[in-house]
């Protein structure tokens, strides 16, 4: 069968790419290999360091048929040449920062991260010589005024946790180009189907696949696109040597997940739009960003930039322990729970004492900045596939 996948679209894409019957009874669905290590004919080297993209199977922790064919649809949908799974979104991003910088580099992070990547930059890497200035990435003034000599990456995530920041993915790639500098997108919220990063110049896109891509809440998994030459570092040394290969059945849950994420975005937006509209009439309710809304600061680059404008939605209300209290007991479909991207909408108060305390230690202007548009929190609502109006009926159970 011929898998020539180019000029499809992100549909045919998601279902076909990266698998084919298999040649023994020609299954039309793809089989799970869990086998740990393949046997081998011809003498091969047990080092990383000799690995070739077509070196032939070994052990699982190097390479895996069913890993890879989760790899090949995921570089599919990205338009990317490679790509590399791992056993989470931070085994993903940790295998970025640890293997592809150096004692005595630095790196310019967005300062609304997800909280383990923004610990991760400023508590892990001084200890191995590698100093990180976070940023709101989302001004690109802000990110010229962090680049130092050494500046060897550039890292956003849009949009960002939690405030649903946009970061100009093309204009930060002229500046890291300018600066010789790997430009790292988290597009976790994004997904393929809203924003292609590498299109728009970015080197390394990743994905926790345990959000949209995966989309059913039983796997976590996640990946890095990019460029062979700067992926096959992460398989030689954030797979084989750091460990972070992902199971054989999550890539394979993964990839049935999938299948159907053009479709499922579609949805998600849609139902956003109704809950962000809802939200934003709300006399309760006092800020509401979503990047698909008119007032969101950012919709025109949102416009540009997304394809899909994604289930996220951030909100404040009038009295938010309470209502976060009530969530927990009350609500009847939504789950009171953190993660995003699943077919269950999850809902969470993400308190700003902690955000800007614990995780991201703001200072200055952007503690300011960010108290000014979160109050006391934000809810972050992770808007799933379940009928919009049912949704609603579950918020006014709360805030009515
Ligand atoms: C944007 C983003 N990137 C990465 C991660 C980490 O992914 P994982 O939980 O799969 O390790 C998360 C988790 O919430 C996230 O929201």
């Amino acid at each position: 069968m011929n898998n020539n996948m180019s000029g499809k679209g992100q549909q045919t894409k998601a279902i076909h790419a990266g698998e084919s019957p298999e040649n023994q009874n020609k299954a039309s669905a793809p089989h799970i290999c869990m086998s740990s290590t393949f046997v081998v004919d011809e003498p091969l080297s047990f080092s990383a360091n000799n690995l070739e993209p077509d070196s032939p199977l070994i052990y699982t922790r190097w390479a895996n048929p069913t890993i890879a064919q989760l790899e090949e649809k995921l570089a599919t949908l990205e338009n990317a040449e490679s790509c590399v799974a791992f056993s989470s979104g931070m085994a993903a991003s940790s295998s970025i920062l640890l293997s592809l910088l150096n004692q005595g580099d630095h790196v310019v992070i967005s300062n609304t991260n997800y909280p383990g990547t923004a610990e991760i930059a400023r508590d892990t890497l001084p200890r191995f010589g590698i100093q990180s200035t976070p940023v709101d990435t989302s001004s690109l003034d802000d990110i010229r005024a962090a680049i130092q000599q050494n500046t060897k990456m550039i890292w956003t995530e849009t949009p960002s946790n939690l405030l649903l920041r946009i970061t100009n993915i093309a204009a930060a790639a002229e500046i890291a180009q300018q600066q010789d500098a790997i430009l790292v997108v988290d597009s976790t919220f994004a997904t393929p189907v809203a924003t292609n990063p590498i299109e728009l110049g970015a080197d390394l896109v990743i994905h926790s696949l345990t959000k949209y891509i995966g989309g059913h809440g039983d796997a976590l998994g996640g990946a890095v696109v990019g460029r062979q030459e700067l992926t096959g570092p992460l398989r030689g040394e954030g797979l084989i040597h750091y460990g972070g290969v992902i199971s054989p059945f999550n890539a394979w849950l993964i990839m049935r997940g999938m299948a159907t994420l053009p479709l499922r975005m579609r949805v998600h937006q849609e139902n956003a739009m109704s809950v962000a509209e809802y939200l934003e009439n709300h006399p309760r309710v006092g800020r509401v960003l979503y990047p698909g809304l008119p007032t969101h600061p950012q919709h025109e680059l949102a416009k540009s930039q997304m394809k899909n404008f994604s289930g996220m939605i951030s909100f404040t209300t009038d009295q938010p322990h309470q209502d976060a209290a009530r969530m927990m007991k009350e609500l009847e479909i939504i789950h009171y729970a953190v993660s995003l991207g699943h077919h269950r909408s999850f809902i969470y108060l993400m308190e700003t004492k902690d955000l800007i305390g614990s995780s991201y230690r703001l200072k200055g202007e952007e503690r300011e900045k960010y108290k000014a548009v979160a109050g006391e929190g934000l809810f972050r609502f992770s808007v799933g596939l379940e009928d919009a109006n049912d949704l609603i009926e579950d918020l006014r159970l709360i805030l009515d």
